[in-house]
């Protein structure tokens, strides 16, 4: 988990740089699309193994109800804003959307609520 955040995070630079060079303020790099999509697919990937194994992990070896933590209630946000991102994203990126700042606000609220996930999951370590 650890690792997808990081990805995560690394995701959100490339596209606030994106941003940047979209809105005028610097000149894009020519594989700046590229560099986003390195760090954001792989980060979305990871984060839905990571919803599921923790899930699995809650329900079967320690025998939780399912969702019985605030830490997976907001989970649960975390992977429906990353997946409304990514889907969006993946619109973007086949030009059959251009809804560059819904995708931007999506991923940051998905980004703000995983760091508070992040802080929740501690208490629950074993
Ligand atoms: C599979 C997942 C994702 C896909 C396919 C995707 C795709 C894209 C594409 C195609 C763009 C437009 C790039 C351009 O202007 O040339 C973009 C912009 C952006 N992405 Fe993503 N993205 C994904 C996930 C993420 C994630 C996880 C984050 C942040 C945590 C993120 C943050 C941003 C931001 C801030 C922008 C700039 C939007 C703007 O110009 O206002 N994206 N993304
Ligand atoms: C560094 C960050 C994180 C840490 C330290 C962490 C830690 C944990 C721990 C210890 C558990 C209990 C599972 C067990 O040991 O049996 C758990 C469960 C879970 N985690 Fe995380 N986690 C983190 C990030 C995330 C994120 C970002 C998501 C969402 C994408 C997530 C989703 C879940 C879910 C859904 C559960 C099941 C809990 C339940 O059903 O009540 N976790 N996590």
């Amino acid at each position: 988990m650890v690792v997808s955040l990081a990805l995560a995070g690394l995701a959100l630079r490339s596209g606030l740089a994106l941003r940047r060079s979209r809105l005028g303020r610097t000149v894009r790099k020519p594989d700046a699309r590229r560099a986003h999509l390195r760090f954001a697919k792989p980060a979305v990937v990871l984060l839905s193994l990571g919803f599921f194994g923790g899930l699995g992990s809650a329900l079967w070896l320690r025998g939780w109800d399912v969702f019985g933590t605030f830490h997976g209630i907001l989970g649960l946000f975390v992977i429906a804003f990353f997946g409304a991102a990514a889907v969006l994203g993946h619109r973007i990126e086949t030009g059959r959307s251009q809804h560059f700042d819904a995708h931007a606000r999506l991923a940051g609220v998905a980004i703000l609520l995983s760091a508070i996930a992040a802080v929740a999951g501690f208490v629950l370590l074993p």
